[in-house]
């Protein structure tokens, strides 16, 4: 039996368990993934004693994935170093590692819906300039898309990202080009992610309507229990909420820890956990 759990403040929603479990059963092994709520500032204890009782491998949510890329710092992957932030904790040599896999669930979910060549070559608009937004950053670059702009309604945010990542642009042979502005002056991109929060209080973008009718798709990372969100409402492009993400974010997450890569019949996932919203 694998031990396995996920931590956050609050959890109650978290559908990770019913993820993994259905990871587990195609992959024909037994694990007990449980929800665990964390008290705030006991994050680094309970990540401890969770390993110290067996347990094989954790993801974090809100709103500790900052605390722990600083708990676990240097012991980081690189894109973890990169994102800011971690949401999935393994051991590795009797050390505990902190791993992002939230971008790879992104590209991941939006290869599915466009193919493999999805991003590459593409114009990427994303909107926000938090936590994830930086998060997944890292894994568009790695799919050698040729623009980044971050859009975010505090300017100053997106001119700090986007200053980070052109100090580390090196790390990409493909070399995109980087911009920033309000969420009103985005220039048309190919592809437009929501990253923001603005979903969560149903609140449309001010984008200008030119580059809501030239955009080619659409991702909101948020998802909901009928896929539809505020912005999505907005685009009359094919378009996609986040559920993607979270099952490609766990797959990733489930291959670390257990080695195995089970297949997935993504429309019947996907059916059990809208069903379960
Ligand atoms: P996270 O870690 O989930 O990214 P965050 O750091 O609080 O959360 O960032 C939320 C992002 O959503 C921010 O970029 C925020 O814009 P500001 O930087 O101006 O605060 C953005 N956001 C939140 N509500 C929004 C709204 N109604 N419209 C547009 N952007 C919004």
């Amino acid at each position: 039996m694998i031990h396995l759990a996920v931590m956050g403040n609050p959890i109650a929603h978290s559908r990770s368990p019913l993820l993994h479990q259905y990871f587990a059963k195609s992959a024909g092994i037994d694990v007990h993934y449980e929800k665990q709520l964390v008290a705030l500032g006991e994050i680094e204890s309970s990540i401890t004693a969770f390993f110290q009782n067996g347990g094989k491998g954790c993801n974090i949510t809100l709103p500790f994935k900052q605390d722990v890329y600083t708990f676990l710092n240097p012991k980081l992957t690189d894109r973890a170093l990169l994102s800011g932030s971690v949401n999935t904790v393994f051991i590795q040599d009797n050390a505990l590692y902190g791993d992002n896999t939230d971008g790879v669930g992104l590209v991941n979910d939006i290869k599915r819906q466009l193919g493999k060549t999805g991003l590459s070559g593409q114009r990427i608009l994303i909107i926000g300039a938090g936590g994830a937004t930086r998060g997944v950053i890292p894994s568009l670059l790695d799919e050698g898309i040729t623009h980044l702009h971050i859009a975010n309604r505090t300017v100053s945010k997106a001119a700090s990202l986007i200053d980070y990542f052109s100090q580390h642009l090196e790390k990409w042979a493909s070399k995109p080009t980087l911009s920033f502005s309000a969420i009103n002056d985005a220039p048309p991109c190919d592809i437009i992610i929501n990253a923001s929060s603005s979903s969560l209080s149903q609140e449309a973008l001010p984008l200008n309507p030119e580059v809501l009718q030239k955009a080619s798709f659409a991702y909101d990372m948020l998802y909901t229990r009928e896929g539809r969100t505020a912005f999505l409402d907005q685009c009359s492009c094919p378009k996609s909420d986040g559920l993607g993400m979270l099952i490609y974010q766990g797959l990733e997450a489930f291959s670390i820890w257990t080695g195995l890569h089970p297949s997935i019949h993504y429309a019947e996932l996907e059916q059990l956990l809208r069903m379960d919203g």
